[in-house]
């Protein structure tokens, strides 16, 4: 939630570089968006509320051209509506000083009250101003310079109670000086020849270098062109090592497609083949993760598994459930991790905590791993960012090969994880003797066939018939999908899906749930989806559509259950593999429907109203 970007360079101008490192972050947030640049002995800020897009208009008359130093910001609005005064970069009174950030303040007002009793004045509803108030001022009273802006912060950050990725600007009488400080929120850091760059991920770096450093929780860095000087909570100076970033930067693009999130469907099948095909060994019938990761004797450790994730990636970690739990036979909680965190939870000995998180810097998933990881936990992630928070917290993790997801609406970075959790069961099962090498091999097989059957799906006929589905439904009142077993929480991520990009009212549901309350919602004006595939709960399953319709209820079928499709008023044909593998197939025509549907109301399909892609706060 809410970008922050920063350079300083050797020579040319910083404002282009700012905004299109916010054009890339704006999916963390959208409310507002500004710079401020080192200008004149001073910093100067523009800053707009709403889409970038006003920003860069309101820059139109060039004064920002030309200065060496900058920072930026885009908003997901937490403290104060998105204004322009409550827009982002904030200043200090000395006019030499500017604040961007990405968190929350928690004690703000008590910061607030203290500095009005002070005779300071605030010209905004954030956290932020006060925060940036607060440095300005202590800056200013311990000299104006370099040093004296660390000192500065190292003073007022233990005040702070909250969480923070902070950019600071400010023009010194030795010239301009850059600042990046963490706890808690991503930052990343670039540096080069040329110029030293900050921003929320590292897709603002990219364009400038591939070798990134992910900050440290309450590391402060001073960047500048062939400088990163960090020192860590206690005031020492401290290496952080760069990584190479494999993600190319011309991946967060749109390419030919109108939307970042029909870009990323079309992605899936090179998503798929790239989260598993290097790792399955078809010959022993079994699962290699790289580095040897959950070998054996890890494997045969395990007496339960928590996994620990938000949104989309829970629904990932609960199809994970039903996999690991069938296939390995190990017990498998699954919690919201915002739930986890706050309602005193018991862990076994021997608990893994396995925490799915597309970016690895969700905040309640950190937070909620670090607390299982208190109670005694071993913990492991499926994470798509290699360098995350998440990852380099975590004793074993395993890398979706997604590339950078741009849409808020999260598609292939749930299918990566859902196979990801396929692979994690299967080695998981073999690993502990108590899966077969044919069984896992007949499994593997077809997920090493997948590839043709999920491109089967994103063909222009394909598609045509998800567009079909949304047009006769986009006006429905209401949308239920259900699911049984594996496919359950696919019928809860194509809710998701719908209620998130289109703002229409969808609830997943179990199928064999429905009877106990939401079949009094049916009527003419709702339609239900029923997610089917061949296996051992079709037949059950069948039986709901039938009862649905006998309540004049309007049926759509998904799936490769042919008889479904005979019974239901329309259908979304999927083609059939294993049953375990077959949320992968399931899900992709629900994604397609949401988009096309949220296509006919008009919404902005990537960039939906309130929500931003990372949540870093709580
Ligand atoms: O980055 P994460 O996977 O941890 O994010 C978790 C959720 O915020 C995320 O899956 C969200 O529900 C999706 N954007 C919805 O499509």
């Amino acid at each position: 939630m809410c970008g922050i970007v920063g350079a300083l360079l050797k020579s040319g101008s910083v404002t282009e570089g700012l905004i299109d490192g916010l054009s890339v972050l704006e999916y963390r947030g959208y409310d507002s968006a500004g710079v401020a640049i080192v200008h004149d002995g001073g910093v100067s800020v523009r800053k707009k509320r709403g889409r970038l897009a006003n920003l860069e208009e309101a820059l139109g008359d060039g004064a920002f051209l030309g200065a060496l130093a900058g920072i930026g910001h885009t908003r997901w609005a937490t403290h104060g509506e998105p204004s322009d005064a409550n827009a982002h970069p904030h200043t200090g009174r000395s006019g030499k000083l500017a604040v961007v950030h990405n968190g929350i303040i928690e004690n703000y007002i008590e910061l607030k009250r203290e500095l009005l009793n002070e005779g300071e004045s605030f010209s905004s509803e954030t956290d932020t101003e006060v925060l940036t108030r607060y440095i300005d001022r202590l800056w200013v009273e311990e000299g104006g310079d370099e040093a004296a802006l660390v000192r500065a912060i190292r003073g007022v950050l233990p005040r702070v109670t909250g969480y923070y990725a902070l950019a600071v600007l400010a023009q010194t009488p030795t010239g301009p000086v850059l600042l990046a400080i963490r706890k808690g929120p991503p930052l990343v850091v670039g540096v080069t020849e040329d110029g030293g760059y900050l921003s929320s991920d590292q897709l603002g770096v990219l364009p400038y270098t591939r070798n990134v450093v992910f900050l440290e929780d309450s590391d402060i860095a001073l960047i500048g062109p062939g400088r990163l000087d960090v020192v860590d909570a206690s005031g020492q100076p401290v290496t952080r090592e760069a990584r190479a970033i494999e993600w190319d930067p011309s991946d967060s693009g749109k390419g030919d497609y109108p939307h970042h999130m029909l870009k990323e469907i079309h992605e899936q099948p090179d998503v798929i083949a790239r989260t598993a095909f290097d790792r399955i060994d078809l010959g022993a019938g079994d699962v290699r993760f790289e580095g040897g990761a959950f070998d054996d004797d890890f494997c045969r450790s395990i007496e339960r598994i928590q996994i620990l994730a938000c949104g989309t990636a829970l629904h990932a970690g609960q199809i994970a459930s039903y996999l690991i739990e069938g296939l390995a036979g190990i017990p498998v909680d699954f919690d919201f991790a915002s739930e986890f965190r706050y309602r005193n939870p018991r862990l076994v000995h021997g608990t893994v905590a396995l925490a799915i998180t597309q970016s690895g810097e969700t905040a309640d998933t950190l937070a909620a791993t670090r607390l299982a990881r208190e109670l005694g936990a071993r913990t492991a992630a499926i994470c798509n960012v290699a360098g995350s928070t998440q990852v380099r917290e975590s004793e074993a993790t395993i890398l979706t090969h997604a590339g950078p997801e741009i849409g808020v609406a999260s598609t292939k970075a749930f299918t990566a994880q859902v196979v990801a959790a396929t692979l994690l069961a299967i080695r998981l099962a073999r690993g502990r003797g108590v899966l077969h090498e044919h069984k896992a091999r007949e499994i593997l097989e077809e997920l090493r066939m997948i590839r043709p059957k999920v491109e089967s799906l994103l063909t222009d006929a394909a598609i045509a018939r998800c567009r079909e589905v949304a047009q006769q439904h986009a006006g429905k009142r209401g949308f239920l999908f259900l699911g049984r077993g594996v496919n359950f929480p696919v019928a809860l991520e194509g809710a998701l899906k719908l209620k998130e990009i289109a703002y229409v009212h969808a609830e997943g549901y179990a199928a064999g749930e429905m009877k106990h309350g939401p079949i009094a919602l049916i009527d003419t004006d709702m339609a239900i989806l029923v997610i089917n595939a061949e296996g051992k709960v079709a037949e059950k399953t069948r039986a709901n559509i039938e009862q649905v319709k006998a309540r004049g209820g309007v049926t759509i079928s998904v799936g490769s259950d042919a008889a479904s499709h005979a019974i239901a008023a329309s259908s979304i044909p999927v083609p059939a593999t294993s049953e375990w593998l077959s949320p992968i197939l399931n899900s992709i025509p629900l994604q397609l429907v949401a988009y096309h549907i949220a296509e006919i109301h008009g919404c902005d399909i990537d960039k939906p109203r309130n929500l931003a892609k990372s949540v870093t706060v709580e």
